[in-house]
């Protein structure tokens, strides 16, 4: 192995970090609305994919909020979005994730491969002070497409001038971990929820429950 390519959001940082913040918004309801935010958020940006209409993260982020909030029957303000869409900026990173990168051995190339903007990406790798240890932030916002469209997973080969054999793609993302497999990626699945895998007809080479076991993954 030569890298090691991070999917962001659910594997580095904890997209239901949002839920305080949409509790204390609309009480007692956070739990729901970050649930459904979350599943939104990827159907759309999976259909958008397929519809070849491609909207960057930022917009599916608010589009999926909308919808959820809507589907809950909740009343908002524009302030309220503003502020949940602004707390994707300040994720928390998962507790082990920082000392999990950096013990990994110094040759390892380290990136993320995120359906996030360059943008947010870079907020929430700065927030959790992660700048140092990544050489790459890659978004599918360059190829104007969404995972697992084998394209995106190709960026990555691309931009770090890594045979696919040589990269080892870590993701919590059942689906992601399929569309990195099918590709042709070594793949980590970061259990952390203890989740049934999904039967997509392609399979992790490695089950972690979390970060701290990368390094004894090395091949
Ligand atoms: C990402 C989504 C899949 O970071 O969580 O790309």
């Amino acid at each position: 192995m030569k890298a090691v390519v991070f999917d962001a959001y659910g594997t580095l940082f904890d997209v239901y970090s949002v839920t305080a913040l949409a509790d204390q918004l609309f009480r007692g309801r956070g739990n729901e609305i970050s649930q459904m935010w979350r599943q939104k958020q990827l159907e759309y940006s999976w259909l958008h994919a397929l519809m070849n209409r491609y909207v960057h993260f930022e917009t599916i982020n608010h589009h999926s909020l909308t919808h959820t909030l809507n589907q809950l029957q909740l009343a908002y303000e524009p302030e309220q979005i503003a502020s949940l869409l602004d707390a994707y900026h300040t994720l928390n990173a998962y507790p082990e994730v920082k000392n999990a990168l950096q013990s990994l051995p110094p040759h390892y190339r380290l990136a993320i491969l995120s359906n996030g903007t360059h943008r947010m990406l870079k907020a929430v790798v700065d927030h959790n002070g992660l700048t140092d240890v990544l050489e790459a932030i890659l978004s599918v916002d360059d190829l104007q497409t969404y995972k697992p469209n084998p394209l995106v997973y190709q960026h990555a080969v691309n931009l770090l001038h890594t045979p696919k054999e040589e990269i080892l793609f870590v993701s919590s993302n059942g689906w992601d971990v399929a569309g990195a497999k099918a590709f042709g990626f070594e793949v980590a699945w970061v259990n952390r929820l203890g989740k049934a895998r999904d039967e997509l007809g392609v399979y992790p080479d490695h089950i972690v429950p979390d970060l701290r076991a990368l390094p004894s993954l090395q091949s």
